[in-house]
């Protein structure tokens, strides 16, 4: 499914110190994207996976900034500008949290806290990316959602509600600039291995995953490389489930 691109250009991947989101990085700089490797707190990793971008001849610049705040779309395309000297052709909508609580005992602090970080900064983001885009006549906008999105989950209402909203968006987003060349599709993980799935994936719940594994990152990485790729101009508004058979019996 992996494709390389032709084109030429810079990409924004949040949350990219680790885990789902340095794995698409990477594998985005493999395809000749610059990359703004975005993180919140973790300047140590941020810094490896820039490193471990440009020991591999690509380009790529860390870009600290807690998406939630207001300001973050300009900064974030400030220091890309910056650091690469270019807007984002390709926009990978990754960072994400999780507070887990039954209804009765979940907070509005982690209900709202789950929406803005995986629902409304992606809008955000994504809103301020789209001019520049639509000037090149090219963007790719990938939002990185869950199962969990489609199916519901015990204990995750806010997550699910955040991922399926983010579905709802995606869809929207990509009826909207279609007829400029920008696509917009999620991508809807399901079991992958994390430090954010640590003591989760436990034998009895891989043993539900038809593939009989759970996923790793670059699984997540080879489809979003391929969305982000000029191969997938006509593939927009889906959404592309990387689970192992999880959810195909649903
Ligand atoms: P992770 O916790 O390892 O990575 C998420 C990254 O997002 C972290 O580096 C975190 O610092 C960053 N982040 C969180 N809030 C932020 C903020 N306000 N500003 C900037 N960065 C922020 O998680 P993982 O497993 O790599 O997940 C990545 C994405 O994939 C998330 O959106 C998650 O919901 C989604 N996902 C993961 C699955 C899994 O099994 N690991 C399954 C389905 C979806």
């Amino acid at each position: 499914m992996v494709a390389a691109t032709q084109r030429q250009g810079c990409a924004l991947v949040t949350g990219a110190s680790r885990g789902i989101g340095a794995a698409i990085a990477k594998g985005l700089a493999a395809d000749g994207w610059a990359i703004g490797v975005n993180y919140r707190a973790d300047a140590d990793s941020a810094a490896a996976t820039v490193d471990a971008i440009r020991e591999s001849g690509g380009r790529a610049v860390a870009i600290g900034c807690d998406i939630c705040d207001s300001d973050a779309p300009t900064r974030l395309l400030q220091s890309l500008d910056e650091g690469l000297g270019q807007a984002p052709l390709v926009l990978v909508n990754n960072a994400g949290i999780v507070q887990d609580a039954l209804v009765p005992q979940l907070s509005d602090a982690a209900w709202d806290a789950v929406l803005d970080t995986n629902l409304s900064a992606a809008f955000r983001l994504t809103r301020a990316v789209l001019r520049a885009m639509m000037r090149e006549k090219f963007g790719r906008i990938v939002n990185i959602a869950s199962v969990v999105g489609g199916v519901g989950n015990q204990g995750q209402a806010a997550y699910a509600a955040s991922k399926a909203g983010l579905i709802a968006f995606t869809k929207t987003v990509a009826i909207e600039v279609a007829r400029v060349g920008i696509t917009a599709n999620a991508v809807v993980p399901g079991l992958i291995e994390t430090d954010a799935t640590t003591g989760v994936i436990l034998p009895k719940i891989v043993e539900t995953v038809p593939a009989a594994r759970p996923g790793q990152p670059e699984d997540v990485a080879a489809c979003v490389r391929f969305l982000a790729s000029e191969q997938a101009s006509y593939v927009t508004g889906s959404t592309v489930t990387v689970d192992g058979g999880l959810t195909s019996s649903l």
